[in-house]
């Protein structure tokens, strides 16, 4: 059985609706209207044991209501939801041994108490033996770098500080499964980098489960070998990211500097229907082209034909620009191996 398994999930939630202004918050309070957002469609998500999933979508698009309802922090409108063969809502106790998870947005820390402290009221919450609390502290203030702020209170860390001490909290016990709701939101680039290096270090070691949401695409390349988009509530693609890059990155752009001004060149590639050329100034221009059409050698032989090529360098379509042509709608998934899904039409 495979460690994660929800089938025709779903969470509505009830919102309410006010007119503008004062006058509206009073109607409200007489006559209270509400409408029924569905935060979540009907989905089946199968994850295995040893996975690293990127759960990622635009804002509002169900992810964190998702994750809340794997966590067993909100009860789902339908469907069930077996994690490690245990109802998360049910079973709440049961279920927090088996997870860590970390919200970006919120510290699991106690606010007012040094994180040691914290850490040593997890390990009697959790009966964590001091052996393992022992050695993954240990290891958890080295790989984290968090010898500098361990003796401080939750309140006076800051942000990056805070984000690493709470995904050391998530991971005392030793949890299967880590669910990871934008952690790296807000960090700067080096905190980011530990903080990934933390989790691949973990999956790797330990074979944790990690579920990611997360807006930083960085987070996906670096983590993620299985992507997973959802929008408005629905799942609309469930694949590789290798697939991703390799079926719609299509677009690869050479840049190249010459030694002297071609024109004939310039005009060659300004006719062209399949090559774009983008010229910087008379000595540096661009070509972009479909990889599949044209090899990259191709387009550098025929460059070299019209003159001397001081220098080269090439660029593959970015994953950012490919996500955002699927969350915008422009691409057809169903032309990748990867699954677009519709509502209609669940995944696995
Ligand atoms: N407690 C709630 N009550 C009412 N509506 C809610 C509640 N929680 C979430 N929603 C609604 O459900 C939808 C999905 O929200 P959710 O937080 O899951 O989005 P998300 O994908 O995590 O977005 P983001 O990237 O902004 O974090 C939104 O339209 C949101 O307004
Ligand atoms: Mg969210």
């Amino acid at each position: 059985m495979s460690i994660i398994e929800a089938r025709q999930l779903s969470k509505s939630f009830m919102q309410a609706v006010k007119g503008p202004g004062l006058s509206g918050a009073v109607k409200h309070l007489f006559v209270p209207k509400h409408i029924e957002k569905v935060a979540v469609q009907p989905l089946n998500l199968t994850i295995e044991e040893g996975e690293t999933v990127a759960y990622v979508g635009p804002n509002g698009a169900g992810k964190s209501t998702t994750i809340k309802m794997l966590t067993g922090i909100l009860r789902p409108s339908s469907g069930t939801i077996s994690v490690n063969g245990i109802n998360p809502h049910k079973k709440r106790m049961e279920n927090a041994q088996q997870i860590g998870a970390v919200f970006g947005q919120r510290t699991q820390l106690w606010w007012d108490i040094p994180i040691t402290e914290s850490f040593a009221l997890l390990k009697d919450i959790y009966n964590i033996p001091e052996s393992v609390f022992k050695h993954n502290l240990d290891m958890f203030v080295e790989m984290l770098g968090m010898n500098e702020f361990i003796h401080l209170s939750a309140r006076k860390l800051s942000l990056g500080q805070r984000m690493r001490a709470d995904l050391a909290a998530s991971l005392l016990h030793n949890p299967p499964i880590l669910y990871l709701d934008e952690p790296t939101i807000g960090l700067d680039i080096s905190v980011k980098q530990k903080i990934r290096e933390f989790i691949k270090q973990i999956n790797l070691e330990q074979q944790t489960t990690v579920m990611l949401t997360t807006h930083d695409l960085g987070d996906i390349e670096d983590l993620c070998k299985r992507l997973i988009i959802i929008d408005h509530g629905a799942i609309i693609y469930d694949g590789s990211l290798q697939e991703v890059k390799a079926n719609f990155a299509r677009e690869r752009i050479i840049f190249f500097q010459i030694a002297s001004p071609i024109p004939a060149l310039f005009q060659h590639f300004n006719t062209s229907a399949d090559v774009q050329l983008d010229i910087q100034n008379e000595l540096e221009f661009s070509l972009s082209f479909d990889r599949y059409e044209y090899t990259a050698s191709e387009i550098v032989s025929q460059v070299m034909k019209y003159g001397e090529v001081v220098d080269f360098r090439m660029e593959d379509a970015n994953i950012e620009q490919v996500i955002k042509a699927v969350y915008d709608g422009n691409l057809d998934l169903n032309h990748g191996s990867g699954q677009r899904r519709g509502v209609e039409q669940p995944c696995l």
